[in-house]
């Protein structure tokens, strides 16, 4: 970590109103909101702060100053080719995919998910009137000597697909496992969703957070069928930590879903925040480096993690993810019951993510976005009072 680059101390973050540090009380370690305790990019800070001083909180202006700065940023860091006129911004990824499914599909309608998954992709499914339809992540087929852990279960995926579902809303690095879907995977989703005539909705708010070993394919960019079929949902909330500004990008490759995007009420732009446009394009054009300094911590503490976790916790089970800052963890060795973060809530004041929620009884996600000392504080308080 550089000098410049030091996590501010718990004293600090606790003065943060965000929900991360505003939900439990202050003998709480937090640890589930996808927030990170990371400082601000500087070139961001610069940014915002000239904002103020120019007391410029209007409405957000319709310039092209977002769309380039997203097609700069994929061109740089994935080498892929985004039209900025194919570039919509919207107030928030979720805000993205409610209103895009809204377009493409009717009450009634069958919507695939992939459990375990972010767990507000079945809320805003329901949120549209549609079903859910699960396709959960599978092993990969024994006998392939490349396998590694869990992947999308094509065979699932098309039988759902040939039963009538309409979308497949694809997340992309996979939030809670932190899997960074293979090419081969998302050329045989695309290849299937053209052939049943399923919209993929690619959420990729993660991929600026893909670590050292892993290689982020965007989905738009492995075949004409994934552009025909696909949306893309883009943010720095993730990568830049500016969830709370409201901000972010629906990517079109093709005339046909970019039409389902024009029909969307011409207030899309308007009901997105003026700061978070000001913020996600220095973040996107300026902040790369900031970025890298982040990466080199999380690839710091998902090793850590699995040495404090096989140190003080042997039994609980952990994989290292390929991407972002989030740890999904099976404790279900330990007999701590179907939630262990309610268990360790109550016994060690350390804040988890329910893994039942996402359908995952006895799992847990933890938010490894902090200081390593967090971490392992944490790590530490659950071994001793569990
Ligand atoms: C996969 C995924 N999608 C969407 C979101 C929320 O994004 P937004 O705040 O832009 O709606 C999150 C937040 O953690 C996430 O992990």
């Amino acid at each position: 970590m550089s000098s410049d680059f030091q996590v501010p101390p718990l004293t600090e973050l606790r003065q943060r109103l965000s929900a991360k540090w505003q939900t439990f009380p202050h003998d709480v370690l937090p640890l589930p909101v996808a927030e990170m305790d990371f400082p601000l990019a500087e070139p961001v800070a610069a940014a915002l702060h000239q904002a103020i001083r120019r007391s410029d909180t209007g409405y957000a202006a319709p310039t092209a100053d977002l769309a380039e700065a997203v097609a700069g940023y994929a061109r740089r860091t994935w080498d892929w080719s985004v039209d900025p006129d194919g570039v919509h911004t919207v107030a928030d990824v979720g805000i993205g995919i409610v209103e895009t499914l809204r377009r493409i599909v009717a009450p009634g309608d069958k919507v695939v998910i992939s459990p375990p998954v972010y767990e507000p992709f079945s809320w805003w499914v329901h949120e549209v009137g549609a079903h859910v339809v699960e396709a959960p992540l599978t092993e990969a087929p024994s006998g392939d000597s490349t396998a590694r852990g869990p992947r999308l279960d094509l065979t699932a995926l098309e039988r759902a697909f040939a039963d009538g579902a309409r979308a497949y809303l694809l997340c992309s690095p996979h939030n809670p496992l932190g899997l960074v879907h293979p090419r081969e995977d998302l050329v045989a989703l695309a290849e299937l969703a053209d052939e049943h005539g399923v919209f993929v909705l690619a959420d990729e708010i993660h991929a600026p957070l893909v670590l050292t070993g892993a290689q982020f394919v965007p989905f738009l960019s492995v075949s004409q069928e994934a552009r025909r079929r696909g949306f893309s949902f883009l943010s720095a909330s993730k990568g830049w930590n500016l969830a709370g500004l409201k901000a972010a990008a629906i990517i079109t490759a093709d005339p046909a879903p970019k039409r389902y995007v024009e029909r969307m009420s011409p207030h899309r732009l308007y009901r997105t925040g003026h700061l978070g446009v000001i913020a996600t394009v220095a973040a996107f054009n300026d902040a790369d480096a900031w970025l890298a300094e982040v990466l080199d911590v999380l690839d710091h503490n998902r090793t850590l993690l699995a040495e404090l976790l096989d140190k003080n916790l042997p039994a609980a089970r952990y994989t290292p993810p390929q991407a972002s800052f989030l740890a999904w963890i099976d404790f279900r060795a330990l007999g701590w019951g179907d939630d262990p973060a309610a268990h360790i809530l109550g016994a060690a004041k350390v804040a988890l993510n329910s893994g039942h929620r996402y359908g995952f009884p006895g799992f847990a996600r933890l938010n490894f976005g902090c200081a390593p000392e967090t971490l392992t504080e944490a790590v530490v308080r659950i071994a001793e009072s569990c």
